[in-house]
């Protein structure tokens, strides 16, 4: 197997530590930004944390050598109220990729996000304003970085998951695409739909959800 180089952004997150993890275990490289090393809970030759913080411009010039794929799964409720963080570092970190000739970009939203131009249907619009309201800001945030990969990236490989999580059980199967259904995943899988999604190129410029294959 060839090995790559994967870029992650919310590595000490739910799904990020998960990713990291499968990613070493199929014998890839992985780099990671992290605020806090002592959060990343995972020590390996072929890891290399780097310190830093999306909102205090990290430099992705360093980052981004040698990597083949970027994946970010980032979350801030309490500044993502206040400010769309990841749309700006999404607008920092694309020029950046282009700078480096890296172009595949794999962006974990969530499916109460809707994609650009889309409405999301009643019920999720009653779910994500009641029981969710609590994390509008992400979903609004969520949403400003499908909608700069769609107007302004399209140079870009970029893939967005817009993943429906319930809890950090086991696995409870095998995640696939899909434009319309939706199954609440564990973390585990979706970090492991992300590793296999990033690479698979029918997945470029979707902005998909996920759900368990039942054959
Ligand atoms: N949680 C869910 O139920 C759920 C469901 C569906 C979709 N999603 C979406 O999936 C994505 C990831 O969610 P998650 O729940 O896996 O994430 P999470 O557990 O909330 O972790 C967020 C990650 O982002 C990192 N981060 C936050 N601010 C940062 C900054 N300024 N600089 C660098 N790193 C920063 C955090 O680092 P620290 O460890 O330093 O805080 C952490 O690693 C989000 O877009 C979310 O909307 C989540």
């Amino acid at each position: 197997m060839d090995q790559t180089t994967f870029l992650v952004f919310g590595a000490t997150g739910r799904t990020g530590h998960h990713l990291v993890r499968l990613a070493l275990e199929e014998g890839h490289r992985v780099r990671a930004l992290v605020r806090d090393p002592a959060r990343l809970a995972i020590v390996h030759p072929d890891l290399e944390v780097v310190s830093g913080s999306i909102a205090e411009s990290p430099d992705l010039d360093a980052l981004l050598i040698g990597t083949d794929f970027v994946v970010a799964m980032l979350g801030n409720a309490a500044m993502q109220r206040e400010r769309s963080i990841n749309a700006e570092f999404a607008r920092e970190l694309v020029p950046a990729m282009r700078r480096h000739g890296v172009s595949r970009f794999l962006y974990q939203a969530g499916g109460l996000s809707a994609p650009p131009g889309t409405r999301l249907p009643l019920a999720l619009r009653l779910v994500r304003a009641s029981i969710a309201r609590a994390n509008t800001g992400q979903h609004e945030d969520n949403e400003a970085v499908m909608r700069y990969l769609v107007d302004e990236a399209a140079d870009i490989e970029w893939i967005a998951h817009r993943a429906a999580i319930g809890s950090d059980g086991p696995s409870k199967g095998v995640l696939r695409r899909s434009e319309r259904r939706s199954s609440i995943a564990t973390f585990r899988d979706c970090a492991e739909y992300d590793l296999r999604t990033v690479t698979d190129a029918s997945a470029v410029h979707t902005c998909d959800l996920s759900t368990y294959h039942t054959p």
